[in-house]
């Protein structure tokens, strides 16, 4: 008699646990609000990306722990798992920081961007992320690997690099390759810029390989994948060609836009064309976006100007947000999500997610605020 009261009371906790759950399954985004996750929890996946595998979206981003130290790793990289992308399962610690002190991800050191792409030739899935070594700031400017067998890991760290040592840019003429640079240049200066134009930090690194902090992954339609990441002291985007294990640079990398000052690059491939959609570089604090097209990923690339809309705070602020990736809507093929982060660097786990549907006008990609929108 007793145990069945016992038993009816607990089946009832677990259904109004239940009920409750699913009353909080959220329908809608909200750009800038609290996320609760499955467990009420706000999503902790910052700098994130997503990948699609088998009609699950998995969201993997920068684990953040409250207060400014939050911006250093001091857990690793969270995973969440979706299937309609409004709410979030807890998939816990795809790459977890070590202990070792020995170890490049040891705690205290920084992550950030990570993203995963799937290779299906070996059945892996693959991350790469910026990572700076600790109490070394932002000096590093290395891209980690880490290896898994299952989408929500446990990612397997592997090593970090400056990418494509002792290699030039393939768009790179003779005449760059031979350049020589008076070393008394002043930074900022119009000589300066014209020399980071020409190729000053190429040549600079060209031994022990360049800088890579910002980072986006790409796999195209002939699954090439390519990693995408702010080079030469965040002056010049490159976009470098992975091997076919995604686990390598090819060596076939372009210098694009050189001298831009582009960070936080997101792209996407619509009707056959890429598109690009990049920060200024202003850390933590949100700068105007800009927006590119280009024919073939190795470009060259044009620019589109500022894709946000809206009053001059918002477009001069993208949001108050930072790109970060971009996904097709699975319910529009055709459709790109634009998503950013609004940062929170005095208390790096309150950063704030910004999604919203890039539409094209005149040709150009586009984004508007909404409060509450939902895919159609
Ligand atoms: C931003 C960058 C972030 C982080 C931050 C640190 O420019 O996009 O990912 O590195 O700087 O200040």
């Amino acid at each position: 008699m007793k145990l069945s009261k016992e038993l009816t009371t607990l089946t009832f906790v677990l259904l109004s646990l239940f009920c409750s759950a699913q009353n909080n399954k959220q329908q809608h985004f909200e750009p800038g609000a609290i996320w609760p996750d499955n467990n009420g929890v706000h999503i902790n996946a910052h700098g994130g990306g997503l990948l699609e595998f088998e009609g699950t979206y998995y969201w993997y981003g920068e684990h953040k722990i409250e207060g400014k130290a939050g911006n250093q790793a001091k857990v690793g990289v969270h995973v969440y798992s979706s299937t309609d992308l409004y709410s979030w399962k807890d998939e816990g610690i795809a790459l977890r920081v070590s202990n070792d002190p020995e170890s490049p991800i040891v705690q205290g050191c920084i992550i950030e961007r990570p993203k995963v792409i799937f290779n299906k030739k070996t059945g892996k899935f693959v991350m790469w992320f910026h990572h700076e070594l600790k109490g070394m700031g932002y000096s590093a400017a290395k891209t980690g690997l880490a290896v898994a067998d299952s989408p929500i890991g446990p990612f397997t760290y592997q090593h970090s690099v400056n990418p494509n040592a002792g290699r030039w840019p393939m768009n790179f003429t003779a005449e760059q390759k031979q350049m020589r640079f008076p070393e008394d240049l002043k930074s900022w200066s119009e000589e300066w810029l014209a020399a980071v134009a020409d190729g000053l930090f190429v040549h600079r690194d060209l031994e022990k390989g360049q800088m890579a902090r910002d980072m986006t992954l790409f796999v195209d339609d002939d699954g090439k994948a390519y990693h995408i990441h702010a080079s030469e002291e965040n002056l010049t985007l490159h976009i470098a060609e992975l091997n076919e294990e995604y686990t390598d640079f090819s060596g076939r990398y372009v210098a694009v836009l050189p001298a831009g000052h582009n960070e936080a690059p997101a792209i996407f491939k619509k009707d056959g064309k890429y598109y690009l959609i990049a920060s200024g570089c202003t850390g933590w604090a949100p700068n105007a976006a800009r927006s590119f097209v280009a024919d073939s990923i190795w470009g060259p690339w044009k620019s589109l100007g500022n894709p946000c809309r809206g009053t001059s705070v918002q477009q001069q602020t993208t949001f108050d947000s930072q790109s970060t990736f971009i996904f097709e809507n699975p319910h529009n093929p055709g459709e790109f999500i634009f998503m950013a982060d609004r940062w929170s660097p005095e208390n790096a786990i309150d950063g704030r997610y910004i999604w919203l549907p890039i539409m094209f006008e005149n040709d150009k990609p586009v984004i508007h605020w909404q409060e509450k929108w939902q895919l159609k």
